[in-house]
């Protein structure tokens, strides 16, 4: 019995600890029928050497109407990686194809939909500063926050 204990001891501090790593370099991203994000501001521990954007859209509305993504860029580049969205349109998912600006982005998703990314940390540079926002029409003039690494 005493080793039997032990063991489910043991195989919960195993899964825990999986379990703890796997939430500190995962974070949880919603967005409903207006225009902003659950999050202002995103802080991911320099520890995770890849990150996870798990992005939920909680709304009703369809995503030819109130869809979203979760791009991730250079704040110095957001604007430009707009007016180059605006451009591609709705067929072209509101970014230009192979931006190489963009670091990261999810797809465009709709009400009850749900998506990730993932991304190696060592992409955001020091010194440098990095938001996520929505490229969808022009959302990102409102939908948009702050992503930086941590310790
Ligand atoms: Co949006």
């Amino acid at each position: 019995m005493k080793r039997l204990v032990n063991s489910i001891i043991l195989l919960s501090v195993a899964f825990g600890a999986q379990a703890s790593f796997a939430d500190e370099c995962s974070v949880k991203v919603e967005a409903g029928d207006a225009l902003s994000y659950s999050l202002a501001s995103i802080e991911i521990p320099a520890s995770c050497t890849d990150a996870v954007i798990e992005f939920k859209h909680t709304g009703n509305l369809p995503a030819a109407v109130m869809g979203h993504n979760w791009v991730l860029a250079k704040t110095s580049d957001l604007q430009a990686i707009q007016n180059d969205g605006n451009a591609a349109g709705a067929a072209g998912g509101y970014l230009k194809s192979g931006d190489a600006r963009v670091v990261a982005a999810t797809e465009i998703i709709g009400g009850g939909e749900s998506t990730s990314v993932t991304f190696a940390t060592d992409a955001l540079k020091s010194g440098d500063a990095y938001s996520f926002f929505c490229t969808v029409m022009s959302h990102s003039v409102v939908m948009k926050g702050s992503i930086s690494l941590k310790g």
